[in-house]
Order: C-alpha cells, then sequence, then structure tokens
C-alpha cells in the first residue's frame, strides 16, 4: 500500500493533505473562502441558520427547513436544571473557554422537543449542544457579574437572543446584524487545528460531546481561536497608531509573534479580515512588518475584536464567541467524517535513542 510506506514529513503538518472534505475550500493563495461552494461574501448576506443548515448538511434550506433549525436552536438552548446546577457551581473566575470545555460534554444533551427527528441521534445530540452554547456563555458571564442565570427568550434568532441574554437588555437590528454576520465568517474553515482535532476524535468514534469538547480545547489556544483576545489586548498596550512601528520592530527583535497577524493558509489576504472593516493601527503595523521583509497581514482575529467590543461583549469571552459560531463546523465535520469513517493515525519521526 503506497500510502502507507509514504515518508511525508512537514513540521506542523504544513502542506500535508491529511483528509477529504466537502464542506470548505480556502483557497489561501487567491485569499477566497467558499462553504459548499458558496463565497463568504455572499454568506454574510444571509441568516444565520440558513448558513447553519448548509454547512451542517450541504443544501440550502427551504423555508420550512430553515425555520424548524431556528426554533431548534432556540428550543434546545434551554438549560435543563443540573444543566444549572453545573454552571453555578463553578468557579465565577474561570475563563469562559474553561468553562465551555468543562461544562459541554456534562450537559443535558438529549433534545427536550421533536424537532428535527430526521437527524441521526447523535448529530442531533451534537446540536442540542451546539444549541446550549449560547446560553452557557451569557449565562456564566451573568453569574460572574454576581447575576442569577438569564430567563429564556422564547422565539426569535439564536444570536438576537444571546446578546439579550448576554448583555442583560434587547440589542439593536444593528448590532445583531453585525453580530450575525461576524459569526457566519467564523462558522467554518476546513481543517484548522481545533476541526482537525474535532475529526481526529471523531474518527475514534468518540461520542459527539467529546468530539466539540475537543474543538473547544484547541480552539482556545493564542495562536489559533485565542488570538482574537490576545490581538484585542495586545492593540490596547500598543495604544495608538503612531507608536505601532516601533512596537513591532521591537516584537520582531524578539522573534516576537503579533497576535491577530499572519496565516497558514492565507499568505497574502485573509477574506474574512476583509469584510471585518479594516482599521487604521493595521496599516501601521503592516507597514512596520513589510520593513523586516515579512509580507504578513492581519487575519480575521485582528478585527473582530472592535466588532465584538462595539457590541458590549468583553475580550475575555471573544473566543467563546468563536466557539459559538464553529461549533456548527465542527458538528459539520463530525457528520461527514462519520460518513466514511477510519481513525487518523499518523507516524512520527522517531528522534530518540
Ligand atoms: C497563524 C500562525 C500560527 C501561522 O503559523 P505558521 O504557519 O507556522 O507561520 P510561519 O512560521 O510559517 O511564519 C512564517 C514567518 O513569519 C513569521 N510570523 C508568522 N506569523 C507572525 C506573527 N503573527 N508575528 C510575527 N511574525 C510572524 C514567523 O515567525 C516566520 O518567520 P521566520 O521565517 O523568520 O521564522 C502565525 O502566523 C501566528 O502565530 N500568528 C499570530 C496568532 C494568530 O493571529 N492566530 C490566528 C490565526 S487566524
Amino acid at each position: 500500500m503506497a500510502a502507507a510506506e509514504s515518508t511525508v514529513y512537514a513540521k506542523g503538518l504544513e502542506g500535508v493533505i491529511a483528509g477529504e472534505t466537502a464542506i470548505s475550500n480556502v483557497e489561501g493563495d487567491v485569499g477566497r473562502l467558499t462553504y459548499r461552494g458558496v463565497p463568504i461574501e455572499a454568506l454574510i448576506e444571509l441568516d444565520y441558520e440558513a448558513v447553519a443548515w448548509l454547512v451542517l448538511f450541504g443544501t440550502e434550506p427551504d423555508a420550512a427547513e430553515q425555520a424548524a433549525l431556528k426554533e431548534f436552536l432556540n428550543e434546545e438552548s434551554v438549560l435543563a436544571g443540573s444543566d444549572r446546577v453545573l454552571l453555578t457551581s463553578m468557579s465565577t473566575d474561570l475563563h469562559a473557554m474553561q468553562v465551555l470545555q468543562a461544562a459541554l460534554p456534562a450537559l443535558v444533551a438529549t433534545p427536550r422537543t421533536d424537532l428535527l427527528r430526521e437527524l441521526d441521534e447523535e448529530a442531533r445530540r451534537g446540536l442540542v449542544l451546539v444549541s446550549k452554547l449560547p446560553s452557557l456563555v451569557a449565562g456564566y458571564h451573568q453569574l460572574s457579574l454576581g447575576n442569577a442565570l438569564p430567563e429564556h427568550v422564547p422565539g426569535g434568532s439564536s444570536l438576537g437572543n444571546f446578546l439579550t441574554q448576554f448583555t442583560g437588555s434587547a440589542p439593536s437590528d444593528a448590532s445583531v446584524a453585525a453580530l450575525t454576520r461576524t459569526q457566519i465568517l467564523q462558522i467554518e474553515h476546513s481543517f484548522n487545528a481545533g476541526t482537525f482535532a474535532a475529526r481526529v476524535v471523531s474518527s475514534t468514534l468518540a461520542p459527539v460531546e467529546a468530539v466539540l469538547c475537543a474543538g473547544v480545547g484547541a480552539l482556545a489556544g493564542q495562536l489559533h481561536g485565542g488570538a482574537d483576545e490576545a490581538a484585542l489586548r495586545e492593540a490596547q498596550k500598543v495604544g495608538n497608531a503612531a507608536v505601532a512601528p516601533t512596537y513591532v520592530t521591537d516584537l520582531l527583535a524578539r522573534k516576537g509573534k503579533l497576535m491577530g497577524m499572519g496565516h497558514r493558509e492565507y499568505r497574502k489576504v485573509d477574506p474574512r479580515a476583509k469584510l471585518l472593516k479594516p482599521m487604521a493601527v493595521e496599516a501601521a503595523f503592516a507597514g512596520a512588518m513589510a520593513k523586516r521583509g515579512k509580507e504578513l497581514w492581519a487575519n480575521v482575529e485582528f478585527y473582530k475584536g472592535a466588532v465584538f467590543k462595539a457590541l458590549g461583549i468583553p475580550e475575555e469571552y471573544f473566543t467563546a464567541l468563536f466557539a459559538m459560531a464553529r461549533s456548527i463546523g465542527w458538528l459539520a465535520h463530525f457528520i461527514e467524517s462519520r460518513e466514511d469513517n477510519r481513525i487518523i493515525r499518523p507516524k512520527a519521526l522517531y528522534v530518540g535513542r
């Protein structure tokens, strides 16, 4: 078997094809991203639930399907009694990503409704967890402020309800629209570290709870999803564009990494960042990088913080919001990979004695 005898080795699996997917396509050389063949420029004009359906099941939903998913995400977002006990028993000074990783596999994942019964039983459980993630994030935020867990908001969109629960007041249409666009851009991104981690766990036939939890763990890291929080903290530390070039020059001299800059696949432009309105400070950062001979540009994490901050989301919750959207992508990969499963088990290059 040729594949088994292959000796391909690349640090960080750079350039290595590790599996097949029809969910999204990252064309790094031309700065293009599509979900199920549809470019993100068109996707951000759609409803969140329509994009979620497309990513999960590969077809554009009709009105009834879209309504069913919207209702599912709303109805199944209700935390069970034991979910509430779990959340309220946690220390209130944890990072939101720790809360998600700890709580997610222990939540009640059995659907409380009859909605979307046609789905595979395990995928349906996964979708319950996807529905509950916003309730966990908003609930933990309220608890950490010393408030009670927010009440369920019947009806409405998942993201609108999330903003109501998270901030404690009904959001404007403009806020919901801004969050929707940002979250659509974060739903899916092929074999990024978190999704690959989820696929590895899925390939062992571990339950869907463990699959989603693996995605959360990987996403938390600064080189991956955690870059959103780190990028905003770094921009705040820099303070203003005038001092940015000196900051960057010093950082690069120390071989440091600028958070929210660079990407494994997008070497010139991150199409998601392009859609999230460039800010002035990027020009200063990128100019200083170019002088050092590095072609590095802001990625999606660099701008997302500004959008989230304007919506009243503190930076320590940025990555948890990322997980809310990306959990849809992880579930899509769970469904896809189980259709033709083989355990993921690469070789190591042994360098010991
Ligand atoms: C995203 C990231 C992890 C990709 O890593 P990677 O594919 O291994 O990148 P590479 O190591 O091939 O980078 C090539 C060169 O650019 C440098 N570089 C890459 N990203 C950099 C950054 N953000 N700041 C400074 N230098 C950077 C590398 O140090 C390397 O320099 P060298 O050739 O002098 O050693 C990396 O760009 C990074 O750490 N970015 C900051 C974190 C971030 O924003 N992550 C979110 C991604 S959406």
